[in-house]
This record gives structure tokens, sequence and C-alpha cells, in this order.
């Protein structure tokens, strides 16, 4: 609390919380484009602060990302997480093993004390292929869990950088620029004014579940990624953002 005093952080996070009508933001001092340190501490914060909202039995869904596995990393035993169950926020969206969220979900549980299910659906879902996935008893089960979320956890990223990553194919590549897609996060992308413009075909949940989840953490940081938290904030059903100091300056130049 000194250190964000004397970098004036404490009244960025209040202009933030208050021009996004946020519950809370936290922010960490540094760059995590440059620094691993902070990124790590983008990742300490966004623990605590999931331990701080989470109760007894609760439903955290998580998305992936190699933000969301730091978030994991400073997960620690804790009387509340024990009841809670982490799934999974989406199905398959193409990215590799250590970054998707069936194991991020399981790597938090192990952390915290908690349980886990996963969530077993192939990437780039046809629409035939998802109609019948979506009959499977088995998968029915989890996707209602999944939908019954209270905390959601995820991260956000540059819609291009995370089509790429996912090797999305180049048709799509160039229908996302068409219609101004600018950030992503788990599997929607947004254009600057946080309409929603293009879905990734998957299970789990979906937005009007989002609109209606009791506690949405949106953790990211790096000054790279200012813009794209701007458009996920003005998308308007976010509660808490964990971020650092670079990435709330930029973002300070959209709202
Ligand atoms: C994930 C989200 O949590 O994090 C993605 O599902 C987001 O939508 C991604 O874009 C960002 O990844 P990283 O590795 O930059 O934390």
């Amino acid at each position: 609390p000194i250190v964000k005093e004397l970098l004036g952080l404490s009244d960025l996070e209040e202009t933030l919380r208050t021009r996004f009508s946020l519950r809370q933001v936290v922010i960490v001092p540094g760059d995590s484009d440059v620094s691993e340190l902070t990124k790590k501490e983008v990742g300490r914060a966004g623990a605590a602060a999931l331990r701080r909202y989470a109760s007894k039995n609760d439903v955290v869904a998580v998305a992936g990302g190699s933000t969301l596995a730091e978030v994991a990393n400073f997960l620690t035993p804790s009387v509340q997480m024990k009841g809670c169950m982490f799934v999974p926020a989406r199905g398959g969206l193409g990215e590799s093993v250590e970054l998707q969220a069936n194991s991020i979900a399981s790597t938090m549980a192990k952390k915290a004390g908690g349980q886990y299910r996963l969530l077993h659906v192939p990437d780039h879902l046809g629409e035939e292929a998802y109609v019948s996935l979506m009959q499977d008893p088995n998968i029915l089960e989890i996707v209602e869990v999944i939908r019954s979320a209270r905390i959601v956890v995820h991260g956000i990223g540059d819609a291009m950088v995370m089509a790429r990553r996912r090797k999305v194919d180049s048709q799509t590549i160039q229908e996302l620029m068409a219609e101004g897609a600018l950030a992503e996060a788990f599997g929607y992308y947004f254009d600057r004014e946080g309409n929603v413009v293009h879905k990734m075909q998957t299970v789990g949940l979906r937005l009007e579940d989002i609109q209606e989840t009791e506690v949405v953490i949106a953790v990211a940081g790096g000054k790279s990624k200012g813009e794209a938290i701007a458009a996920v904030m003005k998308f308007g059903h976010e509660d808490v953002l964990v971020t650092d100091e670079a990435a709330a300056t930029e973002l300070l130049k959209f709202i």
C-alpha cells in the first residue's frame, strides 16, 4: 500500500473503478510485457482477489492463458476454497495443453484444496458436432455446472494475438479484422466499444451467463493489452480488474 501511494496507483485504481463501475481494481507496479516478475505479481494479486470473493461451495469457472496459469500458481489452501468446484469456463479454444482452461482448473483445485471437473470438447467445433455434443447427457451435465458458476476468472488478450496463438484459419482472421475485433476473452471477440463481434463455437459459458454471474474477475497486464482491456471493460459485465501499472496507464487513453 505504501508503494501504491507513492506511485499514485491508488488514485489510478479509483479512477478506473469509477469509470467502469467496478467493485474493485487492483494495480501492481510495473509492466508484464517486459517483466516476468510483474506478471507473477499480477498472478499473485489475481489469486488474492479470488480468495477474497470466494465462498464455501462456490462453482468457479476459469479461462485459460498464461496469466491465469500464474493466478493458479499463487493459490493456497484456504477454508472457504476447500468446498469450491473449479471448472473450465468454455470448451477447447485451440490453446496448447498448459494454457488450456481444463489444466488451469485442475491446478487451481489442487493448489486451493478444492474439487474440479473437466470438460472434454474438441477445438473448432462445427455446427453439427456442436448440436450433437449438446445432446450428450454427460456434456450437458457438466455444462450446467459451468453455467451455474458464481465466480468467473479470466484473462484478456489482443484479438489478433489470440487468433494467431490459437491458429485460427486465415478466412476467420479476415472476418475478425472486418468486424473490428480488438480484444478477446474466453473465446468471444470484442470491438473497441465492447460489442461482441465474433464467437468461437464451443460449449460452456454463454454471454447471457456472464451477464448474470455474480463475480467476474478479469486478470490481465502489460502495456500492449491496454486497449483490449478497455474494450472488455466497456462490455460492462466485469466486477473486478486485476492489472499492472503499464496496462492501467495505457487504458486511461481509451476511457
Ligand atoms: C484467457 C482467456 O484466460 O486469457 C483468453 O480465455 C485471453 O480469452 C487469454 O485472451 C490471454 O492469455 P494470456 O496468455 O495473455 O494471459
